[in-house]
């Protein structure tokens, strides 16, 4: 691996400024100072120091965990809620949710340390899809299923087309599946309420081909590296 990508990797900086930090000679390899950003360096054997301080590149990770609800999608939480985090065990590495659920949404959230696989699944340019059972109040009209599929107004804009279906509707009540591919703020609590049908209770049940097989709410499993590596390529073939 390049010296420069090792460092970006380390999240010293970024690729370019790492190949500046090398020439400046602020970098060493095995105890002396390298100035070539093309140097080649075996993550596993050489020592790498920025300024005399040892350099590591963290093991990525990525998480699926089926939040319950009432549970805050951050790290922490200054009013002392309880989060996504204190529902893991102490883990070597700091990671991080990519993206939110709402306190009181339940369902598939994924969490990572790795910031570029973070940006390829929430940034709306590559389309990622997630799909939402929304339990809403009273009998919704096939005509306003059409009106969330087509794209409807809200506070920040059209929202883009969607997949809607109704799983299941009584006088009372009605289940729908909702797939998205953009992640504003409440989007789903604010579309349903938009047709004047409130949310009751809302769970992600999917994230692209990820669904909550086999994680029971509270708990999480590894994703394994087929899964990450399809993840990636989805997104890559979304971006527009
Ligand atoms: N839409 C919502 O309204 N809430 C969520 O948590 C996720 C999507």
């Amino acid at each position: 691996m390049r010296l420069a990508q090792y460092l970006a990797h380390a999240g010293i900086t970024s690729r370019r400024k790492a190949e500046i930090l090398i020439a400046e000679g602020k970098i060493s390899v095995n105890g002396m100072v390298v100035r070539q950003p093309a140097t080649d360096i075996d993550p596993e054997i050489d020592q790498v120091y920025f300024e005399g301080r040892p350099v590591f590149i963290e093991k990525k990770i990525y998480l699926l965990l089926n939040k319950p609800s009432g549970v805050i999608s951050s790290v922490s939480d200054p009013h002392g809620r309880k989060t996504v985090i204190d529902l893991l065990p102490e883990l070597p590495q700091r990671i991080y949710p990519v993206g939110r659920l709402d306190y009181e949404t339940q369902g598939l959230l994924l969490l990572s340390n790795d910031g570029y696989f973070t940006n390829l699944m929430l940034h709306p340019r590559y389309e990622m899809k997630k799909t939402y059972q929304a339990r809403v109040s009273g009998r919704v009209k096939h005509s306003l299923i059409e009106k969330l599929r087509q794209g409807i107004k809200l506070e920040d804009g059209w929202t883009a087309p969607a997949q809607v279906h109704i799983l299941h509707t009584s006088a009372r009540e009605s289940l729908l599946e909702i797939t998205l591919h953009e992640g504003r703020k409440r989007q789903v609590r604010r579309m349903c309420q938009a047709i004047g049908h409130p949310v009751i209770h809302l769970e992600r049940t999917a994230f692209a081909f990820l669904t909550l097989k086999g994680v029971a709410p509270g708990s999480y499993r590894y994703l394994n590296p087929a899964e990450v590596n399809k993840l990636i390529g989805l997104a890559r073939e979304g971006q527009i």
